[in-house]
C-alpha cells in the first residue's frame, strides 16, 4: 500500500494549492480527485467557465450597444453563436485544468481519480470509477471536498429548466425569461449574461436588496446599474414554489405585503447559496465531527477534531471563495512543515463580476455602525475621471472607510470598471495598516480608474478631493 505525508482529498483552489505547498515543503503528497479533470467546482463550473461567459456576452454587448458610438460601424447584423461561445469556454477550462495536471507532475504529486473516503484516521480507500478501491496511508489528510449549490425543499432541479449554475453555464438556447432566485453573486453574474445575450432577466430576491453581505452603497449602485441594462428585480419576494410546465417554467412568490405574485419564464435559475460537500466521505470512521449547515469543524488552525486531519476552503466555515480557499490550503501546508502562518480573513477581498464590477475589502459601514465605531467616509465617482470617460464606463465610485481617530482604513468599497483588480491596492494598504491619508499622498498613474482610490481617500482624510 503506497503511504504519503499528506493526502488531500479534493482538487478544487483549496486542495490543489494546499498539494502543491506541500509538496514544495518537502512532504510526499497524494490528491484524491473524484472527477476525472482537476481544478474543483472554480476550474469547472465556477470561476473560471463564468468569467469567460462573462467575457463574450460582455464583448457581444459593446458590438451591440457601444461600438457605434465609438465610431465603429459593423455592416449586417451582429449575431451570437451560442454553441462557439459555449465551446470557447470550455476550451478555456480545459486549458486551465490541464494545467493543473501539469502543475502536480512538476510537484511530483501522485493524483488518484476516485471517490475518497475514510476507513479510519490515517487510511483512505479511494473508490474508482469501475467500481474497483486502491487503499493509501496518509498522515496526515486534507478534507478540501468543497461545496454543491443549494436548492429550496420544495423545488425540483430538473437540471434542463430549473437549473443551478452548473446548467447555466452550457445552455443550448437564450432563454427568453430567465427567472433567478437570488439576488447573489451567482445570480447576478449569469443573469447579466443572458440578459446580454438577449434573454429578459427576472432577478427574484428573498431580501430587500441585492448582494446582501455587501456595503449598502454597492447594493444600491449596482441595483441601479443592473436596472438600466433592463434587468428586472423582485426585492423582498419569498418563493415558495416553482413548478415546470413542459417548456415553461412558472415561480410564485408572495410580496412584502404578503400578496402572491406568479413569474412565468422558460428557465429558472436557482442561485440560493452553497453548502458544504461531504457526501461520501465517510467522516464517521475517523470520527470527525462536522457543524452546522454540514460543515466540518475546524479549529484556529484548520485541524478537525481528529488531530491529524485538516479541513479547508468551502467545506468550513467562512467565505466561499477560491482565493480564500487556496490561503487556507497554504495555511495547513505551512502548519504541517511546522511553520506559523497566518491569515487575516478581514483582508480576503469580495468581487462580483459583473459590469460594472462590485469589489470590497475590510467592514462595511453597516458593520461599522453596529459595532459602534466611530468612521469617515470618502468617495468618490468614477463618472469624474478622465480615463472612464475616455472608456464610457462613468458607473461607480471608490468608497473608503477610515478610523475617524486615527485615519486607518477599515474597509474599502468599489464599484466599477476593472475593480476587481484595483481592490488588491487597498488590500496591500489594509495589509500594511495604512491610513487615507497615506494613500492619499502616494501618486497614482493618470489617466487610471486607480485615481480614484486616491481622491476617494483624499476625501476620507481631509475632505479635500480635487477632481470634485
Ligand atoms: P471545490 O472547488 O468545490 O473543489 C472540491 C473538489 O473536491 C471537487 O473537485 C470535488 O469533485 C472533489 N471532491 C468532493 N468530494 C470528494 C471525495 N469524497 N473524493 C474525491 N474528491 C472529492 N470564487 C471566487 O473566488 N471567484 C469567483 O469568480 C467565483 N466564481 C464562481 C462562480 C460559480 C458559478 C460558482 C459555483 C462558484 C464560484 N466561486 C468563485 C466559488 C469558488 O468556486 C469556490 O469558493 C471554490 O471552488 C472552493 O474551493 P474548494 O477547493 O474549497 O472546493
Ligand atoms: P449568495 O449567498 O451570494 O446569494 C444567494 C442569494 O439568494 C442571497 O441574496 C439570498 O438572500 C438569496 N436567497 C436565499 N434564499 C432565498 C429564497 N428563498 N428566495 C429568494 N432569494 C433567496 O449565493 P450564490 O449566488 O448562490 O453563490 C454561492 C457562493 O458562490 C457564494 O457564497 C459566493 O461566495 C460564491 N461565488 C463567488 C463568486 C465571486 O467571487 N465572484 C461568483 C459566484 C459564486
Amino acid at each position: 500500500m503506497s503511504s504519503y505525508d499528506v493526502a488531500v482529498i479534493g482538487s478544487g483552489p483549496g486542495g490543489y494549492v494546499a498539494a502543491i505547498r506541500c509538496a514544495q515543503l518537502g512532504m510526499k503528497t497524494a490528491i484524491i480527485e473524484k472527477y476525472a479533470t482537476l481544478g474543483g467546482t472554480c476550474l469547472n463550473v465556477g470561476c473560471i467557465p463564468s468569467k469567460a461567459l462573462l467575457d463574450s456576452s460582455h464583448h457581444y454587448e459593446d458590438a451591440i450597444k457601444h461600438f457605434d458610438t465609438h465610431g465603429i460601424e459593423i455592416p449586417g447584423e451582429v449575431k451570437v453563436n451560442l454553441e462557439k461561445m459555449i465551446s470557447r469556454k470550455q476550451a478555456v477550462v480545459d486549458q486551465t485544468t490541464g494545467g493543473i495536471d501539469f502543475l502536480m507532475k512538476k510537484n511530483k504529486i501522485d493524483v488518484f481519480q476516485g471517490i475518497g473516503s475514510f476507513k479510519d484516521a490515517t487510511n483512505i480507500n479511494i473508490t474508482k470509477e469501475d467500481g474497483t478501491v486502491e487503499a493509501i496511508q496518509a498522515k496526515n489528510t486534507i478534507i478540501a471536498t468543497g461545496s454543491k449549490p443549494s436548492s429550496l425543499p420544495f423545488i425540483k432541479i430538473d437540471k434542463e429548466r430549473v437549473i443551478t449554475s452548473t446548467e447555466a453555464l452550457k445552455l443550448k438556447e437564450v432563454p427568453k425569461h430567465m427567472i433567478v432566485i437570488g439576488g447573489g453573486v451567482i445570480g447576478l453574474e449569469l443573469g447579466q449574461v443572458y440578459k446580454r445575450l438577449g434573454a429578459e432577466v427576472t432577478v427574484v430576491e428573498y431580501l430587500d436588496r441585492i448582494i446582501p453581505g455587501m456595503d449598502g452603497a454597492c447594493s444600491k449602485e449596482l441595483t441601479k446599474v443592473l436596472k438600466k441594462q433592463k434587468i428586472k428585480f423582485a426585492l423582498s419576494h419569498k418563493v415558495k414554489s416553482v413548478e415546470r410546465n413542459g417548456n415553461e417554467v412558472v415561480v410564485k412568490a408572495d410580496n412584502k405585503k404578503g400578496e402572491e405574485v406568479t413569474f412565468t419564464g422558460d428557465y429558472c435559475l436557482v442561485a440560493v447559496g452553497r453548502h458544504a460537500y461531504t457526501d461520501g466521505l465517510n467522516l464517521e470512521a475517523a470520527g470527525i465531527k462536522q457543524e452546522e449547515r454540514g460543515r466540518v469543524a475546524v479549529n484556529e488552525h484548520l485541524q478537525t477534531n481528529v488531530s491529524n486531519i485538516y479541513a479547508i476552503g468551502d467545506v468550513i466555515k467562512g467565505a466561499m471563495l477560491a482565493h480564500k480557499a487556496e490561503e487556507e490550503g497554504t495555511l495547513v501546508a505551512e502548519i504541517l512543515a511546522g511553520q506559523k502562518p497566518h491569515i487575516d480573513y478581514n483582508l480576503i477581498p469580495g468581487v462580483v463580476y459583473t459590469w460594472p464590477e462590485v469589489a470590497a475589502v475590510g467592514k462595511t459601514e453597516e458593520q461599522l455602525k453596529e459595532a459602534g465605531v466611530a468612521y469617515k467616509v470618502g468617495q468618490f465617482p468614477m463618472r469624474a475621471l478622465g480615463r472612464a470617460r475616455a472608456s464610457m464606463d462613468i458607473d461607480g465610485f471608490v468608497k473608503i472607510i477610515a478610523d475617524k481617530n486615527t485615519d486607518e482604513v477599515l474597509g474599502v468599497h468599489m464599484v466599477g470598471a476593472r475593480v476587481a483588480d484595483l481592490i488588491s491596492e487597498a488590500v496591500v494598504a489594509m495589509e500594511f495598516r495604512a491610513s487615507a491619508e497615506d494613500i492619499a499622498r502616494m501618486s497614482h498613474a493618470h489617466p487610471t480608474y486607480a485615481e480614484a482610490v486616491k481622491e476617494a481617500a483624499l476625501a476620507a482624510t481631509e475632505d479635500r478631493p480635487i477632481h470634485i
